[in-house]
């Protein structure tokens, strides 16, 4: 691995990680938090990346801190919004132009609760971006993944919610943490449901959680007004929970460790919060759900 002593948990990516020359990775809302730590760990592993990032100006910015660590790197950076359908086609058509076959495809990139109710294309905003944009890209980049290939998708420890609404045009629920955990619940069947209809040749399609992380996701710039139960518990268990550099550990075992289709890795310490990851199972509420209303997880 290339410049290893600036990673840490060494040993632990020795171990678990395979070696990514020759390969090319997409990392969705690579710009910072976990996507940034993601597409740290694959530049370490000698992989081609193309970051993917909402902002222009964040992405270069990202790009530049990569490139300091890694001078070598193969890296490149399009834009791309979620929230507009137009840019997720947009920018599909640039990827195929850049690079026609694409090994990893990391969907990292989502939202707690944002300012704006609805999407520019008149989405709920929690759901449109996380779930319905997320499926969107998946959709019109499938064509371009390598049948060896692998699409990991970042998933949440809140999507086993008991009963959610699996109406994705439904509207958000009034407080951020419901409608977080639906748009996870919902992305998380999708995953489930996609990889079950898998056919040999065709790429693996998984899921990791990060468990718990202080990034920019919960800033006040990136949210709508939380409430102050939903501000004082997170306040109380981020001196509790691990660096994203750590969190992104799942992410990065998904992506280039020893998976099967349909895996799903999260960290294997106290509910799940914390630790290096492991493999789990979907949640029960999640498998019912697809299992009840496969139509709903069909795009
Ligand atoms: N942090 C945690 O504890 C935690 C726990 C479970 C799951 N996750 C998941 O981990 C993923 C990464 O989150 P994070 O914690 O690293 O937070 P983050 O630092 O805020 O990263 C989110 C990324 O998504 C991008 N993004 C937001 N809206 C977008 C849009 N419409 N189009 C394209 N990109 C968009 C952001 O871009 P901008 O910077 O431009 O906003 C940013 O790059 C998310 O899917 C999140 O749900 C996080």
């Amino acid at each position: 691995m290339r410049r290893e002593t600036q990673l840490h948990y060494a040993a632990w990516r020795r171990r678990t990680l395979s070696d990514l020359s020759g390969r090319v990775a997409v990392v969705t809302g690579a710009n910072g938090g976990l996507g940034f730590e993601t597409a740290r760990g694959l530049l370490s592993l000698h992989a081609r990346v193309i970051l993917a990032c909402r902002d222009a100006g964040k992405g270069e910015a990202a790009r530049a801190r990569l490139l300091a660590g890694f001078p070598d790197a193969a890296l490149d950076l399009l834009t791309l919004d979620l929230s507009r359908r137009a840019s997720i086609s947009d920018f599909a058509a640039r990827l195929a132009a850049l690079a026609p076959k694409i090994d990893l495809f990391v969907h990292c990139a989502g939202v707690y609760y944002p300012r704006e109710s609805r999407t520019p294309d008149g989405l709920p905003a929690t759901v449109g971006i996380n779930y319905v944009g997320t499926v969107e890209l998946d959709r019109v980049t499938e064509p371009l993944l390598s049948p060896d290939g692998r699409a990991v998708f970042v998933t949440s420890l809140v999507d086993r919610k008991g009963r959610v609404n699996l109406d994705p045009l439904a509207d958000d629920e009034p407080d951020g943490y419901r409608a977080y955990a639906r748009s996870k619940f919902l992305l998380s069947g999708y995953v489930f449901r996609k990889s079950a209809a898998r056919i040999p040749g065709e790429p693996l399609y998984l899921a990791a959680h990060p468990g718990i992380t202080k990034t920019p996701l919960l800033s006040k710039e990136k949210t709508g007004p939380r409430p102050l139960w939903s501000r004082l518990g997170h306040a109380l268990i981020y001196p509790f929970t691990q660096s994203p550099e750590k969190a992104s550990l799942s992410i990065l075992e998904a992506a280039a460790g020893k998976a099967e289709n349909g895996d799903l890795f999260a960290p294997r310490g106290l509910f799940q919060i914390w630790g290096y990851p492991k493999k789990i199972s979907f949640s029960r509420q999640v498998r019912e759900a697809v299992k009840t209303h496969p139509e709903r997880f069909d795009f």
